[in-house]
């Protein structure tokens, strides 16, 4: 099975560290782990211009569903593939939860990726409280319920389950027990079946780092990771690609 790893910048780099970073993961392409990378949306052509004859795709890490019009400071997921953008992360933990978008915007941005022909990487998890209160399954089965009512079920995009808990603050972060990650995964894998027909990849992510990625690749519900903060560091990238080839 084909195995991922996806690399979300967030805003941790200037445009000049991001560069440098792509033109040393362009040395790993062709490795045979499936790499998108997710870089801050203002150096995303230049990105794309240095990995464009690599494997490695470039998506990004925000979209809004109107194609055209008066959205001051938005990008629509129309303008992004007209960039090249492969991939979108869609209901990213910190735009919901420091941007407050909704479920509803969510739904509607997952449908404009795919009108657009991105591929939509869902982001669902529960938040400390869901958890103290033993609620995550009903938080991920709301968000995939409100996020895939009403997609094609021919639809073609991944779901990346990171719990808001174990997403890292600034580099420093506790990733969830591989085991608690990979119950949540079988758990959405199960509740997938009633919106899809395809076979949908599975990533965890939350402080996934170049000392953990293996106790979560070798679960049998992980296909891939998507990593923030240590993606963002060339030696710790790496050795992840190295650990999981
Ligand atoms: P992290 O971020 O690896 O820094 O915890 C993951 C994410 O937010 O996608």
């Amino acid at each position: 099975m084909k195995q991922y790893l996806f690399s979300n910048w967030k805003m941790y780099l200037d445009h000049d560290q991001q560069m440098a970073l792509a033109k040393q993961i362009k040395e790993l392409s062709d490795l045979g782990v499936q790499q998108v990378v997710f870089p801050n949306a203002l150096s995303f052509m230049a990105i794309h211009d240095v990995l464009k004859s690599t494997s490695v795709q470039v998506g990004m890490q925000h979209v809004i569903a109107p194609p055209q019009g008066g959205y001051t400071g938005e990008t629509s997921a129309y303008l992004a593939h007209q960039a090249e953008a492969t991939h979108a992360l869609v209901g990213h933990s910190e735009q919901r939860h420091v941007f407050g978008e909704s479920n509803e915007d969510i739904a509607k941005q997952f449908l404009a990726c795919l009108d657009a022909d991105i591929i939509p990487v869902l982001c669902v998890g529960e938040t400390a409280e869901d958890k103290a209160e033993n609620r995550q399954e009903y938080r991920v089965k709301k968000q995939l319920l409100k996020a895939l009512t009403g997609a094609p079920k021919e639809a073609q995009f991944f779901v990346a389950y990171e719990p808001v808990w174990a997403i890292s603050q600034s580099g420093v972060g506790e990733a969830c027990d591989p085991e608690y990650a990979e119950h949540m995964l079988a758990y959405i894998r199960t509740e997938l079946e009633q919106y899809t027909t395809q076979s949908i990849p599975l990533l965890y992510g939350g402080s996934i780092n170049e000392k953990n990625v293996v106790s979560f690749m070798k679960k049998p519900h992980i296909d891939g990771v998507l990593v923030g903060s240590a993606s963002t560091d060339f030696e710790k990238y790496r050795l992840m690609i190295e650990q999981i080839v």
